[in-house]
């Protein structure tokens, strides 16, 4: 390990990652291939390949053009809450070298929707970008807050997250069963007719769901005309197999681990959407590999976020180089075609 990627990691995990993020600001165009077989859909909107950061690395949108310019064919920024939030008490990120994965129980550290919203105000509108929306952790009414940050930041970004699967504010996970998430998503849509401003609506997941409440849920999400679904967020499992004594820490677990499960996840999903849905495949993407199963799981784009801790921006080249080849190899003229290969 040697380069920057070697002295963030000798750094404690938020150190560390406060670092990322400064020097990202900073960072260079990397220049990718492109290439006709990887464009993509995230929902209505073209992008030229797949892979975009998932939530939680620029928890505030402070380095979005940094992180396009890396190469992500889009960002997600957040969790954002209505009021500025510390999150939980330090120590709360834990890297699990051995096992290539991370645990954290950040609980929505940001700075809160306003500022949030002016940095996005100041910047020039390129390239996709969108917010995930949280609410506070003391939130007694989380339609009404979830509006309100929708209110202030859909007309900023092209598409919201809407984030119902954070293991790390107490009950906010209960959101997603149907009776609590369609009043959740109702007020989001009175908010959307409010703004005249339509933007695409996603759905963050967490891969520990039961079938019955993914039914509900994927049925929920058609009948209130949701985009479509992030599959998902981190697990409060432990798969078996980890190797890191802090696997033990309380908190939600990515990388690695999370691959096969988020994978599952994923063509459960699928099925169940049966097209009605654009699904995003995320957790534990390292490699080419894993990116084309997550496609042929029924993923329309991707997204990642602890590869880029341990394998630094190039694994975005690395990642939509092996993807080509993939494709390219089982005869795929255009990644759209392979969406869901596997579901049979
Ligand atoms: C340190 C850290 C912070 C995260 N914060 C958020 C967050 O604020 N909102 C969210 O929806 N997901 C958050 N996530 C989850 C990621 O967006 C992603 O769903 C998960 O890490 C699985 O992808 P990966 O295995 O590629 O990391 C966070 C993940 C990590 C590692």
């Amino acid at each position: 390990m040697t380069g920057w990627l070697g002295l963030l990691r000798r750094l404690p995990p938020e150190t560390a990652h406060r670092l990322a993020v400064r020097g990202v600001r900073l960072a260079p165009a990397l220049h990718l291939p492109r290439s006709e077989r990887l464009r993509a859909r995230l929902g209505p909107l073209d992008l030229p390949h797949p892979l975009g950061l998932a939530a939680g690395f620029d928890k505030n949108g402070e380095a979005v053009d940094g992180l396009l310019r890396l190469g992500f064919s889009f960002v997600e920024i957040g969790t954002v809450t209505p009021r500025p939030q510390r999150g939980n008490r330090p120590p709360r990120l834990f890297r699990l070298p051995e096992d290539e994965a991370i645990v954290n129980r950040m609980g929505f550290n940001n700075a809160g929707m306003e500022r949030v919203a002016a940095g996005l105000a100041r910047r020039r509108r390129r390239g996709v970008v969108g917010v995930n929306i949280g609410i506070n952790r003391d939130s007694r009414d989380p339609a009404a807050d979830y509006r309100r940050v929708y209110e202030r930041l859909a007309p900023l970004a092209d598409y919201v997250a809407l984030n119902v699967s954070s293991p790390n504010t107490p009950g906010l996970r209960d959101l997603q069963t149907a009776s609590r998430l369609r009043p959740i998503l109702g007020a989001l849509a009175e908010a959307q007719a409010g703004l005249g401003a339509s933007r695409p609506l996603f759905v963050k997941i967490a891969p520990d769901l039961g079938q019955t409440e993914l039914e509900a849920l994927v049925e929920t999400a058609v009948a209130c005309g949701v985009t479509g679904l992030i599959v998902g967020n981190t697990t409060i499992s432990r798969p078996e197999g980890l190797r890191s004594p802090l696997s033990r820490e309380p908190g939600g677990l990515s990388g690695r681990p999370l691959f096969a499960l988020s994978t599952e996840l994923l063509r459960r999903t699928a099925r169940l959407a049966r097209g009605r849905l654009c699904l995003v495949g995320c957790g534990g993407i390292f490699d080419g590999r894993d990116a084309y199963a997550k496609i042929r799981a029924g993923a329309s784009v991707l997204q990642l976020f602890t590869a880029l801790v341990y394998r630094g921006p190039r694994v975005i080249r690395t990642i939509l180089e092996e993807l080509e080849a993939l494709l390219a190899g089982d005869g795929f003229a255009r990644l759209e075609e392979a969406v869901g290969a596997d579901l049979g």
